[in-house]
């Protein structure tokens, strides 16, 4: 008797809930309310430098996964989130994510957030830092401020 016969059920009880995650009801609620994230998830610092090397290995998965509705510069209006006739924010833009933490950002990437698919485990942890950097990178640098650190 393994461990395994406990652990895998599980795993398989979660599969599904994991890949069924593509939005086919569209959700009423349009405002961005991000209220349900948790502190301590508010509150988590990047472990992963802002760095060209960070930029770069963000920039296969952007493409990849985000472009699509965010742009490839960021500034929502990617060929998918125009066929959903969704409003996205504009992140070059420094004021769009402006007030929100490295780890608000994490969050979001990893978790989805109504109309926004959840990265999930489609990256890994470090990767999905990678991406908040990414993220960040495509604010346009209008002030020496805007470029502060979180
Ligand atoms: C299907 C289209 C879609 C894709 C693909 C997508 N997003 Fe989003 N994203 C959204 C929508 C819609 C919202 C607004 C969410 C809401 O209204 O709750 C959003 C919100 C966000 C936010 C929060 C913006 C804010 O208001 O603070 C971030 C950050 C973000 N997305 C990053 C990403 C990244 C990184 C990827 C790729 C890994 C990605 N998104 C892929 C549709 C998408």
């Amino acid at each position: 008797m393994s461990r395994f016969t406990l652990v895998l059920p599980a795993l398989l009880l979660f599969a599904p809930a994991l890949s069924a995650q593509q939005p086919s009801t569209p959700t009423p609620q349009k405002t961005p309310t991000y209220a349900a994230i948790p502190v301590e998830a508010i509150k988590q610092p990047n472990p992963v430098k802002f760095t060209p090397e960070s930029i770069t290995r963000a920039k296969k998965w952007w493409t990849l996964d985000c472009a699509m509705c965010h742009g490839k510069d960021g500034n929502g209006k990617g060929e998918t989130a125009q066929d959903m006739k969704l409003t996205l924010a504009d992140f070059t833009d420094p004021a769009t994510l402006k007030d929100r933490t490295d780890g608000e950002v994490f969050y979001i990437i990893k978790n989805g957030h109504n109309d926004m698919p959840p990265e999930g485990p489609r990256v890994k942890t470090e990767e999905n830092w990678d991406l908040v950097n990414y993220v960040r990178s495509l604010a346009k640098k209008k002030t020496d401020a805007e470029q502060k650190p979180q």
